[in-house]
């Protein structure tokens, strides 16, 4: 799939995301209305992360497209603090859905300014090869990045492992290399201790 289809089909996501939400909107589903929100959070960060560290630096290579890419990184900047504003406040706030309302006006303007403008300009600036390639460079960055928060998780865990494996072996028999293997099953249960 070439990177204009990908980003299109990204943008078709979001926004349906938001639909659902304004389904929502009005209602008392807290835990719905956060669980969606941290969908279109993750969504939208993973959509303008690859798109700023792939697709708009190829774009700006063409002079005339500079400008408008620019002017998309900047509202990048303003999404992202709209998201960051969400995060102090919970679905239940008076406030909460009129924020998530504002934010998806705002993404979808942008939206629009990529496909009516950026986009265009991009299928005529660039080859069919080079967008397909992008594609697939964004797909691949893509995958990446959505496995990163379980990484992150399995890190952690490890950190604390460590700990839990200089406790044991302390006073304890055998500070062998395979003793550490046996003795994991013990360490959650003296973490939680
Ligand atoms: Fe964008
Ligand atoms: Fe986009």
């Amino acid at each position: 799939m070439d990177v204009i289809q990908l980003l299109k089909k990204d943008h078709k996501m979001v926004q349906k995301m938001f639909k659902e939400f304004e389904a929502l909107s009005g209602s008392r589903g807290a835990q719905k209305k956060s669980a969606l929100v941290d969908q279109i959070r993750e969504a939208l960060t993973v959509h303008a992360q690859v798109e700023e560290e792939l697709v708009y630096p190829a774009f700006q290579e063409s002079r005339s497209m500079k400008d408008l890419v620019s002017e998309a990184k900047e509202e990048h900047q303003v999404a992202k603090y709209l998201l960051t504003g969400l995060e102090e406040l919970q679905p239940d706030d008076e406030q909460y859905d009129a924020r998530v309302k504002v934010l998806c006006e705002y993404v979808m303007h942008h939206v629009k300014e990529e496909e009516k403008e950026i986009f265009p300009q991009a299928q005529k600036r660039l080859s069919a090869k080079r967008l397909e390639a992008l594609g697939e460079q964004v797909e691949e960055r893509r995958n990446e990045l959505m496995g990163e928060g379980e990484d992150k998780e399995e890190d952690e865990d490890t950190g604390m492992d460590d700990e839990a494996m200089n406790d044991e072996a302390e006073g304890e028999e055998g500070t062998e290399e395979m003793d550490e293997q046996e003795n994991k099953p013990d360490r959650p249960r003296r973490r939680a201790a």
